[in-house]
C-alpha cells in the first residue's frame, strides 16, 4: 500500500483501539482492490469525542467506525441516523458524506447467519440482553423473524428490550425470560451474545442442557475467542449447524466498508486477514 496525497482515510475511534481487528481486515481489502485508502485507529478520549468528530469532518476523513465507549454518545454530533440505528441507540458506522451514522453490528449477524439459514419466519432465541443482543434483536426484527424470545441472567433487562422491540412495531411476537429457562425444542436459530465461554473461560456455556438442541437448529455464537466455543461443539454433537463468532465482525466489517466507498466488499480476503490477525 502506498500512501500519497490523494489516499482518503477512514478509520476507527474508540478508548482503547489498539488491539482492533478492523485496521488490517479492512486494508487487505483496500490493497486487494487497488483502492486509494487507508483504514488507522484513533484513541480518543470521551472528553474529546465532538472535537474529534468536528476535526475528522473538517479533515475530509470518509468514514469511522465507532466502537466502546462512544457509540451512544456519539449520535449528539451527527446530523442524521439510519432508522434501525435510531432504534438500537448506538452506532457503530459513520459516514461523512452526509454525517450518517449506522449499525452494522446486527447486520453483521444477520449475514453471518444468513450463510446457513435465513432468518424470515423463523424462531428465534438469544442468550442476553447487552449492547450486542440490541443490535441483533432490531435486526432480526427488520429481517422478518416470526417469533424472538430474549434470554438473560437479569430478566428485567430482558423484559425491558423485549419492550423496545416491541414497540418498533417490526414483529408482534417477542417474550422475554431467565438465561436458565431456554426451551429450544421450537426453536430454529440459538443465538449467544453474553461472553460465557470467552477465552480463558472455554470450558463454560450459556445454557444449563443442551439436550434440547436438535438437528434442526442453527447456533451462532457472537464470542469468537476461541473460534469453536463449548457451545459451538455442543451444537455439533447434536447435529445442529454452527456460526462462528468471527462472521460477525467479517460481516459487520463488509457493511461499514460498501457504506463508505459504496464497492462491494471482498469478503474472503477480508476473513483471510481476521484469521491471521486474530491466530484463530
Ligand atoms: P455486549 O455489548 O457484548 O452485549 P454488554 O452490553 O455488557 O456487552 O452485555 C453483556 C450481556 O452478557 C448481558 O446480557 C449480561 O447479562 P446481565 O444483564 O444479566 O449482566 C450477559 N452476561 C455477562 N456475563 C454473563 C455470565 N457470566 N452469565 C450469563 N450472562 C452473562
Amino acid at each position: 500500500m502506498e500512501i500519497k496525497g490523494s489516499t482518503n482515510v477512514v478509520g476507527l475511534i474508540g478508548h482503547p483501539v489498539e488491539h482492533s481487528f478492523s485496521p488490517p481486515m479492512h486494508n487487505a481489502a483496500f490493497n486487494k482492490l487497488n483502492m486509494d485508502y487507508v483504514y488507522t485507529a484513533f484513541d480518543v478520549n470521551p472528553n474529546d469525542l465532538k472535537t474529534a468528530i468536528v476535526g475528522a469532518d473538517a479533515l475530509n476523513i470518509k468514514g469511522f467506525n465507532v466502537t466502546i465507549p462512544h457509540k451512544i454518545e456519539v449520535m449528539k454530533y451527527l446530523n442524521e441516523i439510519d432508522e434501525v440505528a435510531k432504534l438500537i441507540g448506538a452506532v457503530n458506522t459513520i459516514d461523512f458524506k452526509n454525517l450518517k451514522g449506522y449499525n452494522t453490528d446486527g447486520i453483521g449477524a444477520i449475514k453471518a447467519i444468513g450463510e446457513v439459514t435465513n432468518v424470515k419466519n423463523k424462531n428465534v432465541v438469544i442468550a442476553g440482553a447487552g449492547g450486542a443482543s440490541r443490535a441483533i434483536s432490531f435486526y432480526l426484527a427488520k429481517y422478518g423473524v416470526d417469533q424472538l424470545t430474549i434470554l438473560n441472567r437479569n430478566v428485567e433487562k430482558a423484559q425491558k428490550l423485549a419492550n423496545d422491540v416491541l414497540d418498533s412495531e417490526l414483529i408482534d411476537n417477542v417474550e422475554s425470560d431467565s438465561i436458565n429457562n431456554m426451551n429450544l425444542s421450537d426453536a430454529d436459530i440459538l443465538i449467544n451474545t453474553t461472553p460465557v465461554g470467552m477465552h480463558p473461560n472455554v470450558d463454560d456455556v450459556p445454557i444449563a442442557q443442551a439436550g434440547d438442541m436438535h438437528d434442526n437448529l442453527v447456533v451462532f455464537d457472537a464470542v469468537y475467542n476461541p473460534n469453536e466455543t463449548g457451545l459451538l461443539k455442543q451444537a455439533i454433537e447434536a447435529g445442529a449447524k454452527p456460526v462462528y463468532g468471527i462472521k460477525m465482525l467479517l460481516y459487520q466489517g463488509a457493511e461499514s466498508f460498501e457504506i463508505w466507498t459504496g464497492k462491494k466488499a471482498p469478503i474472503d480476503v477480508m476473513q483471510e486477514a481476521l484469521i491471521k490477525y486474530l491466530g484463530l
